[in-house]
């Protein structure tokens, strides 16, 4: 190769698999106004509910990881909704009566600093926004007395059980009964209140989860361009977060999961690790998380750039139920009917397929594809992937909720699928090892639902596309 042929291979390869092209989002933070807002919106509900009421925020719990390791620090959703603060050991006071936010915070300690990096002390606690700042352990006086003081405590402490506790000891004090009477206290339940706060996203907050929706996109292309000449698992999900994590992800929205044929059965296979078969599709259910917000994504793709028929026919029914199901993402309809309309898609397709027997209708009805189809097809997402807020009421179609009608406001994944593992009974083998999922993020506007990752390629041709330009590129 001459030495300018050279400088233009080097040039397109770097080009193909630098996605340094697309905007990178380091650090990237919402404003301190919009925390101040949520503890605006909460201590204005904390107010209604009648004099002495006390919200208490508490922080995530570190994890241990093993020995003494601990997990990377991720802050509590609600505890970030509401205070923007990323540290440990963190608590947040709002005084209803009083109008004021106080943070509780660990005190500052150069040596544990040099380890870990600077804490917010007091001053940090201040230009978060708290009216008041108190130190560990002086703080735990500052906390016992608040406690003890209010009429009523609104408890926010999605993952402390310990935290919880010691407040119950508070409001329900060894010895009390109910035969004594009234308790001094009452303890509610905050969780619910900004679960339902959570369900509307801002426009802020759009923008943030589309910058996850975008690193994550050229995660997924990443991954793609590179599969037809991978041999394993491991670097299809390692070709995603890579990706993602230079664009500025420091947390990956959930677990990747990477199995190719029919490890992609697996819904949410965790290990990454086997050799992918040739001919076999890949799935990939992976994103990363930008500034506390998440993505979630699926694609499936042939690993050598070209759908068998079965693998196609499947896909086909899979896109055709997605783009139903995307449809009915709009206000006013009610979100479980989305679920319905896509598993009867499913549910005709496999009995033209042959794969299911019978009248349609009373396929349908006996739901015999749910074998297929063993999950909901939509869920809520913003802070956490799963995120915050109800469904409704309990519907005919699901025990579990999704009476609720849809909001502009709202976002929401659509992801249906097909999954016939090797082995499934009843199934031809040219079926079996087959697992298909799409998965995109809406939201729900007045004009309809807009898909945020819509730049993703989902047409079979084009996701053939991207994988034999990605080899070509790589040759
Ligand atoms: N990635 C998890 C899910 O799709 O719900
Ligand atoms: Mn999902
Ligand atoms: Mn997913």
């Amino acid at each position: 190769m001459s030495r300018c042929c050279f400088a233009l291979f080097l040039a397109t390869v770097l080009v193909a698999q630098t996605p340094m092209a697309t905007k990178a989002y380091h650090g990237l933070r919402l404003p301190l106004a919009f925390f101040a807002g949520n503890r605006a919106t909460l201590m204005a509900k904390a107010k209604a509910m009648g004099s002495g009421t006390l919200v208490v925020v508490k922080s995530m719990p570190t994890q241990p990881s093993s020995g003494d390791g601990e997990h990377l620090y991720r802050q509590d959703s609600d505890f970030y909704y509401l205070t923007g603060v990323e540290e440990e050991r963190s608590i947040a006071l709002l005084d209803a009566d009083k109008g004021t936010y106080t943070l509780l915070v660990q005190a500052r300690d150069p040596k544990r600093e040099a380890y870990t990096g600077v804490r917010l002390g007091l001053e940090g606690a201040k230009s978060k926004g708290a009216d008041e700042a108190v130190e560990f352990p002086a703080a735990e006086k500052t906390l016992g007395e608040a406690l003890k003081q209010a009429k009523r405590i609104v408890l926010i402490n999605n993952f402390d059980d310990e935290f919880r506790t010691k407040v119950l000891d508070v409001a329900y004090p060894k010895g009390t009964t109910h035969a004594k009477g009234a308790y001094e206290k009452s303890l509610v339940d905050g969780r619910p209140i900004v679960a339902e706060l959570r369900v509307l996203k801002q426009p802020c907050e759009v923008e943030m989860i589309q910058h996850a929706v975008d690193a994550s996109i050229e995660g997924h292309l990443a991954a793609m361009r590179g599969s037809s000449t991978f041999a394993n698992e491991g670097q299809v999900a390692a070709a995603l977060e890579g990706t993602v994590r230079s664009l500025g992800a420091r947390f990956l929205s959930y677990e990747t999961i990477a199995g190719a044929g029919s490890n992609g059965c697996v819904l949410h296979y965790p290990f990454n690790d086997q050799a992918i078969v040739p001919g076999s599709l890949i799935l990939m259910d992976a994103s990363g998380e930008i500034g506390y917000y998440t993505s979630d994504i699926t694609r499936t793709w042939p690993a050598n750039g070209r759908f068998n028929p079965e693998q196609r026919a499947l896909y086909d029914l899979v896109l055709k139920a997605q783009e139903v199901g995307i449809q009915e993402l709009r206000p006013g309809n009610i979100h479980i009917v989305s679920f319905m309309k896509a598993a009867r898609i499913i549910s005709d397709g496999l009995v033209d397929l042959g794969l299911i027997k019978g009248d349609k209708e009373e396929a349908f009805k006996r739901g015999d594809w749910n074998k297929f189809l063993p999950h909901g097809v939509s869920h809520y997402l913003g802070l956490d992937v799963h995120d915050a807020g109800s469904y409704g009421a309990p519907h005919p179609f699901h025990k579990h909720g999704g009476s609720r009608p849809l909001e502009a406001g709202m976002v929401l994944t659509m992801e249906p699928g097909i999954y016939i593992a090797k082995g499934m009974e009843g199934v031809d083998a040219k079926w079996q090892g087959i697992g298909i999922r799409i998965e995109d993020v809406i939201l729900v506007t007045s004009d309809g639902p807009r898909n945020l990752s819509a730049r993703l390629p989902r047409r079979p041709e084009d996701l053939e596309k991207v994988v034999r330009e990605g080899a070509k590129v790589r040759r």
